[in-house]
């Protein structure tokens, strides 16, 4: 028999603090809420009311049943208030003496067979566990920001914890509608060991200038599917939070250089800018405790329109290649009403990606996507040709053939030879250098990156990639035709990975070495990030759609290009390679598909 929790109390009411005592009130327990003073408990009680204010706003809940919610709750400055409760939850700063101290006061304060839980997210439990005269009974309970809405909890056992605690834990998890997976003590759990890196990776992305933070977060969001960029995640979940975890992660994690918290961070930290619970950190927000972002002096001036910024006109558009992208990139031209001039190899492949723009267009004429007039309209723009020189009075060349650079060099010298003045020339290049092909003509500033992705008719984001030597008016050309084309642009440097990949791909890497480490299972990682972080997929879900080759080339090339220790491939994502396990490709990946 699961023991019974009637009645809990939560120690800090911050970010953490008061949405777990909502999870808790919510579901028809008793809540003891505490804080370190009388002004601090009004914030906490506050950010209840607001919370529970806005459930009842969007329908979500009754206001019979918040009256009863906040009924259940009892708010008191001091542990004292302890005393009854079955279960204590402390989540205050991600700080170890100051968590030590509490504990050793709870443990005073609190009934023998009470259950000591921390929410922290980075901290050894078990030394705040030894804090106390019965480590046995101290165990982590993860939630996740905001505390309401997110459906994991990481439950933490040390060596000492004991099995009836974990087990009545793990029971209460599942009253409160919660999937836990439970895990033993290493710095950062599942998800945030997986998360941090990442963050900081954004972070330092944004202090080097490589992109805006719009463009990094549309990037993750639009790229990624993820339910909000880095940069905005950081700000929920506190820069200064953040700095304590990213701290703790590094002295606690093998000191990996990627968790030594960017400089811009403890700056921001210590200029008070930390996120929306201040107000402001990477952005402006209505008030403190707000999610309203509001305009600052970064926020960009509403995409301007191309020829202000001297942008050119674009009326006619070359695409050379026969791949997937091609065909993708064909498509979203025409129906944006551009004229096409489709280059291929030869007659026969320039049939067969006719054939499949004819199919995808059909397709979305049988979804009701597109009326047949808008596809005929589309197929009469695109013209068909295998020789380059039919390129000689396109205003625009998007290059998508194969990843070579030996072959997209060649082109674009042929192409520099072929075009007039004054056109764009893009290649959608996934990992090459878009400088090395930029130097291969005599217009460097005319050359840009368009890197979209698969499918391209329905992946939103373009990145726009400017070399050191594109000029500002190719750039602005590039962000007019993606608007054009109903797409997101984000513009950002000539780097390995551009923004997603770089981000994105580490990410997995760090899941695939866990996996290794034994630490956690292939379904209780992919659990914790769509759970935990609202992920769409989880790492070895993706893995095995992207394709774990296709992981492993884009991974080493970022290990070449930045040398970063942290990202050298996992040595089983290479055995896997080898051993021809290449995802839902192959019908074996880091799961079997053959069976499903
Ligand atoms: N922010 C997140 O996204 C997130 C997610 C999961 C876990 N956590 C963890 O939760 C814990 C709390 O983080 P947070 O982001 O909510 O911090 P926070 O700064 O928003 O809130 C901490 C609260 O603790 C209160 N406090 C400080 N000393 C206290 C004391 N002696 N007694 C009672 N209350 C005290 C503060 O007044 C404040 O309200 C940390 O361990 C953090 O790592 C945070």
């Amino acid at each position: 028999m699961a023991r019974e929790f009637t009645s809990v109390g939560v120690v800090g009411l911050g970010t953490m603090g008061a949405g777990i005592v909502e999870v808790f009130a919510r579901n028809g327990i008793d809540v003891v809420a505490v804080e370190i003073s009388a002004p601090a408990l009004e914030r906490g009680q506050a950010t209840l009311t607001r919370s529970t204010d806005r459930a009842v706003a969007k329908g979500k809940l009754d206001p019979a049943d918040r009256d009863a919610l906040l009924d259940r709750v009892t708010f008191a400055v001091g542990l004292d208030a302890l005393h009854a409760v079955d279960l204590v939850i402390e989540a205050v700063p991600e700080h170890l003496d100051l968590k030590q101290r509490i504990f050793a006061e709870l443990d005073r304060v609190c009934k023998a067979d009470a259950i000591l839980a921390t929410n922290t997210s980075s901290l050894s439990v078990t030394e705040i566990s030894v804090a106390t005269s019965r480590p046995n009974q101290v165990i982590g309970i993860h939630f996740f920001n905001p505390a309401p809405v997110m459906k994991l909890v990481e439950v933490i056992r040390t060596v000492v914890t004991s099995a009836d605690v974990v087990a009545d834990v793990e029971a209460l998890c599942a009253r409160l509608g919660k999937v836990d997976v439970t895990i033993n003590d290493r710095a950062g759990f599942i998800a945030n060991a997986l998360l941090f890196g990442y963050l900081n990776h954004a972070v330092a992305l944004f202090e080097s200038n490589y992109a805006s933070r719009e463009d990094i977060d549309a990037a993750m969001k639009l790229g990624c599917g993820l339910p909000m960029g880095p940069l905005a995640l950081m700000d929920l979940i506190g820069v200064d939070t953040a700095y304590e975890i990213l701290d703790t992660m590094y002295r606690r994690g093998g000191r990996d250089r990627r968790h030594a918290p960017v400089p811009l961070i403890k700056q921001m930290v210590t200029a008070g800018l930390l996120g929306r619970k201040s107000g402001r950190g990477f952005y402006t927000y209505e008030r403190p405790g707000s999610p309203v972002v509001v305009p600052d002096e970064a926020t960009p001036v509403a995409q301007a329109d191309a020829f202000s910024e001297g942008g050119r006109a674009i009326a006619k558009v070359g695409v050379v290649g026969s791949g997937t992208m091609a065909t993708g990139i064909i498509e979203v031209f025409a129906r944006a009403g551009y004229e096409v001039v489709s280059v291929t190899r030869g007659a026969e492949k320039s049939a067969s990606i006719c054939e499949a723009v004819k199919t995808s267009l059909n397709k979305g004429v049988v979804r009701g996507k597109l009326s047949e007039e808008d596809r005929d309209g589309a197929l009469g723009r695109i013209t068909w040709s295998a020789t380059l020189d039919h390129l000689a009075d396109v205003d625009l060349v998007v290059e998508a053939v194969v990843e070579e650079l030996s072959v997209k060099k060649a082109l674009f010298a042929s192409l520099d030879e072929i075009c007039k003045p004054g056109v764009v020339l893009a290649t959608t290049t996934s990992s090459l250098p878009v400088i090395e092909m930029a130097m291969a003509t005599q217009r460097p500033a005319d050359v840009v990156g368009l890197h979209f992705f698969n499918p391209a008719p329905v992946m939103q984001l373009v990145e726009v990639v400017r070399t050191i030597r594109t000029a500002p008016e190719t750039v602005a050309t590039a962000r007019a035709v993606c608007a054009a084309l109903g797409k997101t642009s984000v513009v950002c440097g000539d780097r390995s990975g551009f923004v997603v990949n770089a981000l994105l791909f580490p990410y997995l890497n760090d899941a695939v070495k866990m996996l290794e480490a034994s630490y956690s299972t292939t379904d209780d990682i992919d659990h914790a990030m769509k759970l935990g972080c609202g992920y769409p997929m989880g790492p070895f879900e993706l893995l095995d759609v992207v394709g774990l080759d296709v992981a492993l080339a884009i991974q080493r090339e970022l290990y070449l290009e930045l040398r970063e220790p942290g990202f050298a491939p996992a040595p089983l994502l290479e055995h896997l390679v080898t051993a021809g396990y290449l995802g839902r490709k192959t019908g074996r990946g880091f799961r079997d598909h053959t069976h499903r």
